[in-house]
């Protein structure tokens, strides 16, 4: 989606810098993803003033975080996409508690909190993405999630195009899901973290690392899991089952170090990785009578 001069100069006021015809390839880590206008923000504060002209100009977007658990539709996208400010992310610690910036990056905020002696984190060390994405999707590993120790957070609702502090007791965090509205934008968190001596805190996050290489593809484009784990089963286990490591469509391919983890190979496009996941959740259903929802959210266009 291209946005017109008269728009686009009304931005510019409100401090906004635009980037036109942007591809988003390189801003997923599965390195997929179409082509659109991006929006910078400055600064939270102009986040209503920026929706209500979007609103009024009627251009549809989505904010985009770290871009590491999404698949985006190919082609010109119908939506422009929205960043928050980047540059330098707030974080500070006082007593227990931590203060964190939603586009700060998720391993920083874990090693920041844990050089200052706070700790329980450690699992998330190697999740990649933002701290605003992990809080959405109450992203968790190694039997703890973040949403444990959220205990305010402060979002922009659209519904009532205000920014508003969200107490931690009033979001429900389950697995990989909150009740977050799906238009609400997160911009900072209030954590309270266990005291830990930052040593130790190291050697969970060095077990850690050691756990995901070994088991993770790591080092090729993935966005993670592409499923959400049945109740009392594992996708990754059941996929693998089936013998569909190395299975693929295109460029999309099943992981062959592990089975929930679809990866692009090449240039793999939304549509390859579509029918690969359509596929598999076919196979799945046929073989287990489970139907696999998606944990990767899907942007279509
Ligand atoms: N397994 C296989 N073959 C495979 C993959 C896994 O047999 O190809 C078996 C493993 O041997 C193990 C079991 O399945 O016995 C579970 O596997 P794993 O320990 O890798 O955990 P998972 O349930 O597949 C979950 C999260 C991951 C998180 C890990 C570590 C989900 C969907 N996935 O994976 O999160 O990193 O635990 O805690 O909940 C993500 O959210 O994107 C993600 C990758």
């Amino acid at each position: 989606m291209r946005i017109d001069d008269k728009p686009a100069a009304r931005l510019k006021e409100l401090g906004v810098e635009l980037r036109a015809g942007v591809s988003l390839t390189e801003q997923t880590s599965l390195g997929i993803g179409g082509t659109t206008d991006e929006l910078l923000l400055r600064r939270y504060e102009t986040i209503p003033d920026v929706m209500r002209l979007l609103a009024d100009e009627k251009i549809r977007h989505r904010f985009l975080g770290g871009g590491t658990n999404v698949l985006i539709a190919d082609g010109e996208l119908s939506r422009v996409m929205l960043h928050l400010p980047k540059a330098h992310p707030g974080m500070r610690v006082e007593g227990n508690a931590a203060f964190v910036d939603a586009s700060a990056d998720l391993g920083g905020m874990v090693t920041f909190c844990g050089k200052r002696d706070l700790g329980g984190m450690e699992g998330l060390i190697g999740v990649p993405g933002s701290v605003g994405g992990a809080l959405r999707m109450n992203a968790g590993a190694y039997g703890m999630q973040i949403g444990s120790y959220v205990r305010e957070v402060e979002v922009y609702r659209a519904a009532a195009g205000e920014i508003e502090t969200l107490r931690g007791n009033d979001i429900r965090f389950d697995y990989r899901h909150t009740s977050f509205a799906p238009d609400d934008v997160m911009l900072r968190v209030k954590l309270e973290l266990p005291s830990k001596p930052y040593q130790e805190i190291l050697a969970g996050i060095r077990v850690c690392n050691e756990k995901r290489r070994s088991s993770q593809p790591v080092n090729q484009k993935s966005a993670g899991c592409i499923f959400k784990n049945p109740a009392g089963g594992s996708a990754g286990r059941m996929i693998d089952e089936l013998g569909l490591k190395g299975h693929r469509v295109g460029d999309a391919m099943v992981s062959d170090r592990h089975a929930n983890f679809f990866v692009n190979t090449g240039h793999a496009s939304c549509s390859d990785m579509l029918k690969l996941i359509e596929d598999v959740r076919e196979r799945i259903h046929r073989a287990y009578g489970i139907v696999l929802e998606n944990e990767v959210i899907v942007w279509q266009n």
